[in-house]
Order: C-alpha cells, then sequence, then structure tokens
C-alpha cells in the first residue's frame, strides 16, 4: 500500500488530494496530507524500533487527548492533537504491522528547532506547565509504562555499574575520572523515587520529551498552539519534564560539544523556564513539588549522562555515534552542567523559594 492509499483509509470519500514530506522529527516518518476539500492534515507512521508495542503508545495518547478535548470545552486554553478514526482505532496496522495515525494539521503554526530568544524557551515552558494544569486531575495510574524505568535512576544507576564492570570495549581505562564523577553521586539518585513513597510527589501525566520543537508556536504573536508528539506520554512526575528541558535548553552547548569552556549551564535560562512553566501550571504543584524542581534538573542531566557513558563503555549499541568517543564526548558535557548546577544550587533553590 501506498501513503496516499493509507490517508485514504482515514479520509474515506473525503480523498487525498496531494502528499508532502513534514517537519525534522528523527523518531516517525511525518506526512503533509491535503484533501480534495483543501483541509490538511498529518500521516504518521510509527517507529517500532522505539515503540515496540505501539499499540499501548495509541491507548495513552487517545485517553489523555479525549480527556483534554472534554476539558477544552469548558476550560479553553491551547488545542490538542485530534485524531481520525479507522475501524473504530484511532490508528492502521498495515499488512506488514506498521502503524499508521492521522490527525489534523496545526495551521499558522512554528515549531522551531533552536532557542534563539528567551521568549521561545519561555512559551515553551508555558505549554509545558499547562500540559500539567490540563491533567491535573487526571488518573495517571490509568496510563501504560510503554517506556519501563524509562527516568528510573536508581535503576539506570545499576545498569551503569554492570556496564562499568562488563567493560566489553576495554574503555573503562580512558574514562576513570567520568565514572567516578557517576560513582560519588550515588546517594543523589534516589531522592525523587523516596520523595514518591513519602507521599511529597505526586504521580502524574508526563510528556517525556519536552523539547522547542514539539511545541507548535503561533507564527504570528510565538504564542504556544498546541503539543505534539505525545509518543512517550508516561506516568511520571513533573519535576522530571521540567529537568529535561532545563538539560538540554538551558545549555549553552550542543549535546556533544568537545570544548567544555563552551559548555554552561545558564541560571538565566533556568530562571525563564521556571517562570514559564509556573504559570502554565498555575499553581497546581505543592510547596514539597516545587522544591524538588532544581533536583529534577540535576537528575535529568545525571541520568543523561550516565546513559551516555554506559553506551559508551557497551560499545555504542544504543545512541547513534559518529566517531568513537562520541558517547563520552556527550557524557562529558552532561557532567559539566551538572558541576555548574551545583555550583548553581544555592540559586536554583532561591529562584523557587522567591515563587512560594
Ligand atoms: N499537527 C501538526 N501540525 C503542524 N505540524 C506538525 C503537526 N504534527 C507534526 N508536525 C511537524 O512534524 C514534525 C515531526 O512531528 P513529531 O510528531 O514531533 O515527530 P517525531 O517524533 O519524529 O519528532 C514536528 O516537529 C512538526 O514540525
Ligand atoms: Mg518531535
Amino acid at each position: 500500500m501506498n501513503i496516499l492509499e493509507i490517508a485514504n483509509l482515514f479520509l474515506k470519500d473525503n480523498h487525498t488530494e496531494t502528499v508532502q514530506k513534514l517537519g525534522n522529527g528523527h523518531i516517525n516518518d511525518t506526512y503533509l496530507i491535503t484533501s480534495k476539500s483543501r483541509r490538511r492534515y498529518v500521516l504518521q507512521q510509527m517507529n517500532r524500533r522505539i515503540f515496540p508495542e505501539p499499540q499501548k503508545v495509541m491507548e495513552n495518547i487517545s485517553l489523555v487527548t479525549e480527556y483534554v478535548q472534554a476539558k477544552l470545552h469548558s476550560e479553553g486554553g491551547m488545542k490538542t492533537l485530534c485524531f481520525l478514526n479507522y475501524d473504530g482505532k484511532k490508528y492502521y496496522t498495515d499488512p506488514d504491522g506498521g502503524i499508521w495515525r492521522m490527525y489534523h494539521y496545526i495551521e499558522d503554526a512554528v515549531s522551531l528547532e533552536l532557542i534563539s530568544r528567551d521568549e521561545d524557551f519561555y512559551w515553551s515552558a508555558v505549554a509545558f506547565g499547562g500540559f500539567q494544569y490540563m491533567l491535573r486531575d487526571f488518573p495517571a495510574e490509568k496510563l501504560y509504562e510503554t517506556l519501563p524505568d524509562f527516568h528510573n535512576t536508581p535503576k539506570r544507576f545499576k545498569d551503569f555499574l554492570n556496564s562499568v564492570k562488563a567493560d566489553r570495549k576495554d574503555r573503562a581505562k580512558t574514562c576513570q575520572q567520568e565514572i567516578q564523577f557517576v560513582k560519588s553521586r550515588e546517594s543523589f539518585y534516589n531522592i525523587l523515587e523516596e520523595s514518591h513513597k513519602a507521599g511529597e510527589l505526586p504521580l502524574r501525566v508526563t510528556h517525556n520529551d519536552t523539547k522547542l520543537n514539539n511545541v507548535l508556536l503561533n507564527a504570528d504573536t510565538g504564542r504556544p498552539l498546541c503539543i505534539i508528539d505525545l509518543d512517550t506520554i508516561m506516568p511520571g512526575y513533573s519535576v522530571t519534564d521540567f529537568g529535561d528541558s532545563i538539560r538540554f535548553g538551558a545549555s549553552t552547548a550542543k549535546e556533544d560539544e568537545k570544548d567544555l569552556d563552551k559548555v554552561h549551564f545558564s541560571l538565566q535560562l533556568y530562571k525563564v523556564y521556571l517562570k514559564g512553566f509556573m504559570d502554565g501550571a498555575k499553581g497546581i504543584f505543592s510547596k514539597q513539588e516545587m522544591t524538588l524542581f532544581p533536583v529534577g534538573a540535576k537528575m535529568m542531566t545525571m541520568e543523561c549522562g550516565m546513559r551516555f557513558l554506559a553506551d559508551y563503555l557497551d560499545g555504542d549499541v544504543y545512541f547513534k555515534t559518529q566517531y568513537p568517543e562520541h558517547n563520552l564526548v556527550r557524557a562529558r558535557t552532561q557532567f559539566k552542567l551538572v558541576e555548574e548546577m551545583e555550583e548553581n544550587w544555592d540559586q536554583m533553590e532561591k529562584a523557587i523559594a522567591d515563587i512560594l
């Protein structure tokens, strides 16, 4: 079956007129579909390598988008993706097992790849804070954990120790300092899990891919229109969505910058994002939850760094690499950010206290 035929399964008698490639996503294959009546849609084939259980992913997306849609009627706010049905479901399974879904294209929107203005970072934070607000009463435990232990840092640390022990590629001797960096922070990794057990950190719906390009902004005003890329929606903690945004958004350099003198944690961008997230979330977080936001930022950065380092030790089996030390270079940028977060810890906490 070709793409046009698949699009027509969703559009029924409203036949497809044109098909174009869309966007710069790295995970799914995305197409822009224009119908004969000039309406536009997005058709996407899901990546099966990353999502081995796509039905569960679609189940999560259905539950959340339907919930938000119902709320939009009474509360207003940003749009949410609206999926078309095929045969009573929000996706179509092709004869090869490929999963396709189709939803409305958001007109007059831009999705940015880079933060060139603080404002854009602020509005993306408002969007993801707004996501937390919209889903504040949603029973998160109803969602599948489609990527098990995705942000279970204690588990990631155990995996890391196993990689160090196995040392399959005899690389441990080239990164002793970095290994020590991870090991010496062992007591930190349990904080979120323990806070959750103590009832201080509620389970919430998290997006888990809170990149700038996953928020569509109004092309004229720059304000958020819609959050997209919902595949990683799962039960989780607000502070990890926040933290992951800080990890990649509040850094002054690329994730694989070799010159560590260029890599800095920007306290200023952290404050910009924090303000946006809080503005979007409209006060739904408890004081205890809020005090864990700096921990979330450091946790996500540490976790990512240890995953890069573990993959380096394993021989680059998970992350794509362009040269043999690529994963080690990535790990070093993360650890540099962690160091600077630690240096700025009082300020990071003070920014929260100022809001409280
Ligand atoms: N509903 C939509 N309206 C407009 N553009 C969209 C829409 N959905 C996706 N896009 C564009 O397609 C790109 C890839 O889609 P996304 O769902 O983020 O896939 P990936 O998981 O591959 O990143 C987005 O960055 C955006 O530019
Ligand atoms: Mg995306």
